[in-house]
């Protein structure tokens, strides 16, 4: 199974709902779709309740990009936890994501903001990726592998966790990392996570960064990797859905 989840970011109106319609039809008359792979896009807050309403019982997947790290309700204003991002029916949650890793996410809080959105009954797409400096300092494993144990343990379920790798100096920057290279951290990556979660399931483990209709056939021939993080292309249907083609064609 693979997927191709996109992440909005900050983009995107109630009308938007057309790009996510075409993409809809797409893989509604995809034979490949159902057994091969998943769909799951994640617009901002605003978006999501209309969304999930709009495509429940269809085939695409809403799910929502982060969240506070406290639970439920709180006096915390402006603040979404969990609970109220399940309520309004997303089915996954971005964690971790570089740009909140920058804004202040503190390994602490993404700890609490995935137990949080576990105990709610949200998947969790985890993000974790070294920048250029650790790429440089051939740092990129060691980072990888604190980014993991300080947020992930064994308690949780990994069944409902996604762990996508993103390298920082990938996202938004055209540059993709050497086949060579990526599948070693992906096996890398999976091998912590076996240490922690022992035999619980084998793990998930996807790709991010400037992954594009082009640029997606580089990645057909790497098995470990499960699937794909992707942002600005996922923005337009045409390139969303010709990330798909390609990777099978
Ligand atoms: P990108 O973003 O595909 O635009 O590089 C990926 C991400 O930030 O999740």
């Amino acid at each position: 199974m693979r997927y191709f989840i996109g992440n909005w970011k900050m983009f995107g109106v109630p009308k938007s709902i057309s790009i996510l319609d075409k993409i809809n039809k797409f893989v509604k008359s995809d034979k490949k779709f159902n057994k091969k792979y998943k769909v799951v896009i994640t617009p901002p807050h605003t978006l999501v309740q209309s969304y999930a309403k709009f495509f429940l019982n269809k085939k695409i997947l809403i799910g929502a990009q982060n969240c506070f790290y406290k639970d439920n309700f709180g006096a915390n204003t402006g603040a979404i936890s969990p609970l109220m991002i399940k309520s309004i029916g997303a089915q996954y949650i971005i964690v971790g994501h570089s740009d909140n890793r920058s804004e202040g996410d503190t390994d602490v809080m993404l700890k609490a903001k995935v137990e949080s959105s576990l105990n709610n009954k949200l998947k969790v797409v985890f993000c974790i990726g070294e920048n250029k400096e650790h790429k440089i300092k051939n740092k990129t494993f060691e980072v990888l592998e604190n980014q993991i144990q300080s947020t992930l343990n064994e308690k949780l379920n990994l069944k409902n966790i996604i762990v996508a790798y993103e390298p920082i100096w990938s996202i938004g920057t055209g540059q993709i990392p050497e086949p060579d290279d990526l599948l070693k951290t992906t096996i890398f990556i999976k091998k912590v996570l076996k240490k922690i979660f022992k035999k619980q399931k084998s793990p998930i483990v996807l790709y991010g960064g400037s992954v594009d209709s082009k640029n997606i056939s580089q990645f057909k021939k790497l098995n470990e990797i499960d699937g794909f993080l992707i942002g600005g292309a996922s923005k337009s249907d045409q390139n969303f859905i010709d990330i798909i083609k390609n990777y099978y064609r």
